[in-house]
């Protein structure tokens, strides 16, 4: 191997060692692999040597090239992994036994979620609207292609009334009447639907750590010609990225719900290994986040909107679940326990 190469090779090696942040690292690499780095220079210096100095040299350097990247490519995943775990370690800790600070009060960590959601909604351009918590079986299910008896109502047995109403076990309820006041200015004016609908959501469930009766989820839809799953995808990447403060990996599987066609269940990369899997993440490196998918025709159909012209997205976000993930709550219940022990803690987020 020719000096120069050789000597190259240790200043490479001690300036990576040193390299703390994802910039110096980039410097690095400017330095060496750039248009005008040290590697670049060694092949410049090829021009004067001998066609069979030139082949080996040109070998030599090549190889080098190749390890000087690989090297760079580690040490970024390294440096990647130890900022996420500098952030997760950063996560405002959550312990049941704290003492109870009551001087102030603090919003509910759910609401702390679901407002910091709306924001970044709305700066996309999606109304925020409210929905009553006592629905009838029609927005509930029929207006949602769940028509009496279809084995889906299973999943979402519910509180009834006894005039019939009941309490609506999710946000997809309120889909029908947002289609209704917003389908003229869609069809008259142009103007897509979009609009996020967070609220309580009740389900007749044997409760444990990680199923209560009230929830909360936030619902959004879209509702435009041309809109296809790159929209989707496109929306939910953005937001989850702003909710997680970095930038997420998402993938879609296939998901079933009698509303959606195509349906998806969207997944996160996790946020507490990076994607490599541990106990968080059912050594998966995926977390279920999101149900998502096409508005079925029908859907828009009830809604008054004809899906031969327009098409649409909807996802239910579990906002009860994210803030479970955002601060570390290990069991539902502590969310609904109305126990000022554990609420105030979530005060310095106020
Ligand atoms: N409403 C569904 C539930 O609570 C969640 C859901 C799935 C909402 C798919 C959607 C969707 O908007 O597209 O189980």
């Amino acid at each position: 191997m020719s000096q120069n190469i050789a000597e190259l090779k240790q200043e490479f090696a001690a300036k990576l060692a040193a390299a703390d942040s994802m910039q110096t690292l980039e410097e690095i690499r400017v330095d060496f692999l750039g248009k005008k780095g040290s590697v670049t220079e060694l092949l410049k210096s090829m021009k004067d040597m001998s066609p069979e100095e030139k082949k080996t040299f040109g070998q030599e350097v090549n190889v080098l090239k190749n390890e000087l990247a690989q090297a760079i490519t580690e040490k970024g995943e390294e440096l990647r992994r130890a900022e996420l775990e500098r952030e997760v370690a950063s996560m405002p800790e959550f312990d049941v036994s704290m003492p109870a600070d009551l001087d102030r009060g603090s919003f509910h960590p759910i609401t702390l979620v679901q407002r910091e959601c709306e924001t970044i909604f709305k700066s996309m351009g999606f109304h925020v609207e409210d929905y009553a918590e006592i629905v009838s079986d029609y927005e509930c299910f029929e207006a949602l292609n769940i028509p009496k008896h279809h084995p889906a109502r299973d999943m979402q047995d519910t509180y009834y009334l006894t005039n019939g109403q009941l309490l609506k076990t999710h946000t997809s309820a309120a889909q029908n009447a947002i289609y209704k006041k917003y389908r003229d200015d869609l069809v008259n004016n142009g103007v897509p639907i979009k609009a996020i609908f967070p609220g309580r959501c009740f389900r007749n469930e044997a409760t444990d750590a990680c199923h209560e009766n009230t929830f909360f989820q936030m619902e959004g839809v879209m509702v435009d010609k041309n809109i296809s799953i790159s929209n989707l995808i496109f929306f939910m990447k953005t937001m989850l990225s702003e909710v997680f403060k970095r930038d997420v990996k998402v993938r879609l599987r296939p998901g079933f719900f009698p509303f959606v066609e195509p349906g998806f269940e969207l997944d996160i990369s996790c946020a507490i290994c990076g994607g490599e899997g541990c106990p968080s993440c059912k050594h998966s490196g995926w977390l279920e986040l999101c149900p998502c998918g096409m508005i079925h025709p029908e859907v828009l159909k009830a809604g008054g909107i004809d899906p031969e012209e327009y098409t649409g997205f909807a996802f239910g976000l579990g906002l009860t679940r994210l803030a479970m993930m955002r601060y570390g709550v290990k069991d539902i219940r502590d969310l609904n326990s109305g126990s000022l022990k554990v609420l105030s803690q979530f005060k310095e987020d106020k």
